[in-house]
């Protein structure tokens, strides 16, 4: 039987209906400006250029025209750069772009964009739209480990400082500090953890349904979708991922991801 590595089918999901709070723009951080661009423009042309997926499903604030209006420029310049059939997959073909709305949280955007693959997808990979200049080798890290039979794969990178563990004072130690450290993580072990995560679609589906009956509090401590995966007891592979990929998440980030793209390498083009 032959067991050669084969590319499956493969869609990739970027979630951008998030508000952006945390950025403080007033705008959903899809939009907010990036090296004279948007930060979900920059998203998007990271996802075409590693050149992996046959579609592409962007989740956006519901009702939002001009975060659909951009996409629906990004579909188009898709077409007018690749000639041939979306969505079929053969070299040169551009993939397909769907838009769909997202809900409250991030695990309901990644569902609603789960609802809407194509019905031959084999393989998903999820992407934070605000992880905007993630380098196609970690997409292409992640898509190599889903060809080689993982289920479920995610980029990683080792933590930097120290991490502990703490719980709240109390009792007369309260006046001398807030916190009491409880214990010191061994940090060779630990990753911080990004995305594209990439998954068999089955084992994603399977995961998410059985995340849709959390309760409140549930809900809110699922960070990411490895998560939901590891709930099922299915191994979790990781890939290196890369430091310029990180979440722009405060406005510090964003400063910092300015830098990069200003950088004389241009982050692109920076192996991770
Ligand atoms: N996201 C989403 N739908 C939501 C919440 C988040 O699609 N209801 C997306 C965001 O758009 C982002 C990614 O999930 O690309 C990671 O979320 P985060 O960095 O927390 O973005 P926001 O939720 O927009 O930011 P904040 O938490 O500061 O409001
Ligand atoms: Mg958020």
């Amino acid at each position: 039987m032959d067991s050669a590595p084969r590319n499956p089918v493969t869609a990739v999901i970027v979630v951008a209906a998030g508000s952006g709070q945390r950025l403080g723009y007033g705008m959903p951080k899809a939009k907010v400006p990036l090296g004279g661009d948007t930060i979900l423009t920059h998203a998007l042309r990271g996802v075409a250029a590693a050149g992996i997926a046959q579609q592409i499903c962007v989740a956006i604030p519901p009702g939002d025209q001009e975060l659909l209006a951009l996409c629906d420029d990004f579909a188009q310049a898709l077409k007018a750069e690749h000639p041939g059939t979306p969505g079929t997959g053969g070299a040169g073909q551009p993939p397909i772009v769907t838009i769909v709305d997202g809900g409250a949280t991030r695990a309901e955007s990644v569902r609603a964009a789960l609802a809407a693959l194509l019905p031959a997808t084999e393989a998903v990979l999820v992407h934070d739209a605000a992880r905007a200049l993630t380098p196609e080798a970690v997409f292409h890290r992640v898509s190599h480990a889903l060809a080689a039979g993982a289920l479920a794969v995610i980029p990683a990178i080792p933590v930097v400082d120290t991490v502990k563990t703490v719980e709240p004072t109390t009792g007369d130690g309260a006046a001398i500090a807030p916190e009491l450290v409880t214990g010191t993580a061994a940090r060779e072990t630990l990753r911080a953890v990004q995305t594209p995560q990439g998954f068999d679609l089955a084992t994603l589906r399977r995961a998410h349904e059985a995340a849709a009956s959390f309760d409140d509090g549930q809900a809110a401590a699922v960070t990411d979708d490895a998560m939901l995966v590891e709930l099922l007891g299915v191994p979790v592979h990781a890939v290196r991922g890369a430091s310029q990929s990180l979440k722009i998440t405060t406005p510090l980030d964003l400063i910092i991801a300015e830098g990069l793209l200003e950088g004389p390498l241009g982050v692109r083009w920076v192996e991770g």
